[in-house]
Parts: structure tokens; sequence; C-alpha cells
């Protein structure tokens, strides 16, 4: 019997705690395959994103997500996961309309998408539902500042919180945020200071996105990092790598391969 001894996996009270200690580093997934490579090089936490409805399903925006398409793609990303805490969206209208649709629909990501806690966005008008959907159990990362569900009453993809008025209402939603019990939120889109200053006003964990480096966490789409679509890196993204040449790149040797009778050989043959 091996004596080593495993690290624990995540869990929201353990993430809270490396607030000041540690930076955080979290990334989107969204199968398994992908959450399994991004758990075993040990980041803390992995967001199935609503993102996924453009990186992996080809939408324009996340608004024609759905739930079931969540509920989907967290299982096949819990399944892959030893480690990192799985966090899932709630998408576009599953719990603006009520709080017993969120209560509901919440249920369901923790439920059949087996997430550890739901992500949900907007600021002080969130408070009611974060406060009920935790005294229920269900763990809740907030989001505020350039919230992709928001963008068309945003008018685009715009920095929030440049002016002065609109940065006390992002700084005053997240600290409403941590008053309901959220145990972490998402900063995404706003000025650095803005992002410092709500980082420093909080007692919760602050995780990044567009939001410089002040942050007590960083976040990026996986697509984004591993460079899969050239054709659309935002600012604020840093490649890694450049996957989607890598990708092509194979494919084409391959199809060279079989058009010129290379593949397969001898070697490939029972
Ligand atoms: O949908 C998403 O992927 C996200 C994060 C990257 C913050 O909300």
């Amino acid at each position: 019997m091996s004596t080593e001894k495993k690290a624990p996996p995540w869990t929201t009270t353990r993430f809270r705690k490396l607030k000041g200690r540690e930076k955080i580093v979290c990334l989107t997934a969204y199968d398994y395959s992908t959450a399994r490579l991004v758990d075993e090089a040990g980041v803390h936490l992995i967001m199935v994103g609503d993102s996924l409805g453009m990186t992996m399903l080809g939408h324009e925006s996340t608004i024609p997500v759905t739930l079931d398409d969540m509920i989907h793609h967290s299982r096949a990303v819990v399944r892959g996961v030893t480690r990192a805490l799985v966090v899932t969206d709630m998408p576009f209208l599953t719990y603006q309309a009520s709080i017993p649709q969120a209560v509901e629909n919440a249920g369901r990501i923790l439920k059949e998408g087996h997430a550890d806690a739901v992500k949900l966005e907007g600021g002080a008008i969130r408070k009611e539902t974060v406060e009920v959907l935790v005294e229920n159990g269900v763990p809740v990362m907030g989001h505020v500042g350039l919230t992709p569900q928001s963008v068309k009453e945003f008018g685009g993809h715009r920095v929030q919180g440049k002016r002065a008025r609109d940065a006390e209402k992002l700084k005053t939603g997240a600290q409403a945020l941590e008053e309901a019990g959220c145990f972490s939120i998402v900063l995404e889109g706003i000025p650095p200071n803005l992002a410092a200053e709500i980082t420093e006003s909080i007692g919760i964990p602050t995780i990044g996105i567009g939001a410089g480096p002040h942050c007590d966490g960083q976040v990026l789409v996986i697509h984004d990092l591993l460079g899969m679509y050239n054709d659309l890196t935002p600012k604020f993204v840093k490649q890694y790598a450049d996957l989607g040449g890598i990708i092509k790149g194979a494919v084409e040797l391959y199809a060279t391969d079989v058009k010129r009778g290379k593949f397969p050989g001898p070697e490939h043959c029972y």
C-alpha cells in the first residue's frame, strides 16, 4: 500500500482561506479530457463557464446557452477532476426571474451536473437570491463588472466601472454579495485600481479576468490561453500556446499521409 499522502480536494471553505496567502489559479474547462489535464496541472478551481456557448457550441454569445447544456458539460468535467473545485455557471434567465426559479435550477446544477458550486452574474440585485441559495446549501460564486449575460444592455463588450458612480455601484455590489454568503467573486472587465479597491474591501477572494493584477486570483478561458482561435484574442489574454496551429498542422500532415498512401504503414497493421 502506498504511504504517499494525496492532497485533499478543494472545498469552498479551504478556497476562501487562500485569500492573502497565495495567488489563486482558476481556468475554464468544458469536457472530461481537458478537465483532467487542468486538474492534474494543479489549478485550484475549474469554471464550467457559459462561455462554452462560444467555445464549444459556436454561438456568438452566452445568451442561447441552456441549463441542460451546462449540466451536460458540468457532468463531463466533474468526471475528470479529483482535486479542483468545480463551479458551474447558471445561464441567462435561469435565476433572474424569481428566487424559486434560481433554487430549482441551482439544485439541478448540483444534483445532475455534480458541480461543487454555482456562479451567477450581478451585484446587489442578486443579494436575496444568493442568501436563499446559501441558506439552502448551495455554495455561490458571484460575478460583477463586464458580465457577459448583460452585454446587450451594456451595448457591447465595454469596460465597466470607469465613472465614479458606476465604480461605487460595483464596489457596493461586491460587498452585498459577500454579506449574502458568496464564497468568492469574479471581477470581469474593470479598471485595475477598482479591482484592487474591491479586493481590499471584502474578505472573500476576488478572481479577475480583464481586471488587472491586484485580484486574489486570475481566471482565463482555456481556449484563449491555448491559442485555439487566433482571430478572437481579447487584450487581457496571454496566449501560452498555439494549439490551434498545432492541431491544424497535425491534421494536415495526417491528410497528406492518407492521400499519398503513407498511412497506415506496415507498422500500423495487425
Ligand atoms: O463563462 C465564463 O467562462 C466565465 C469566466 C471566464 C469568468 O464566466
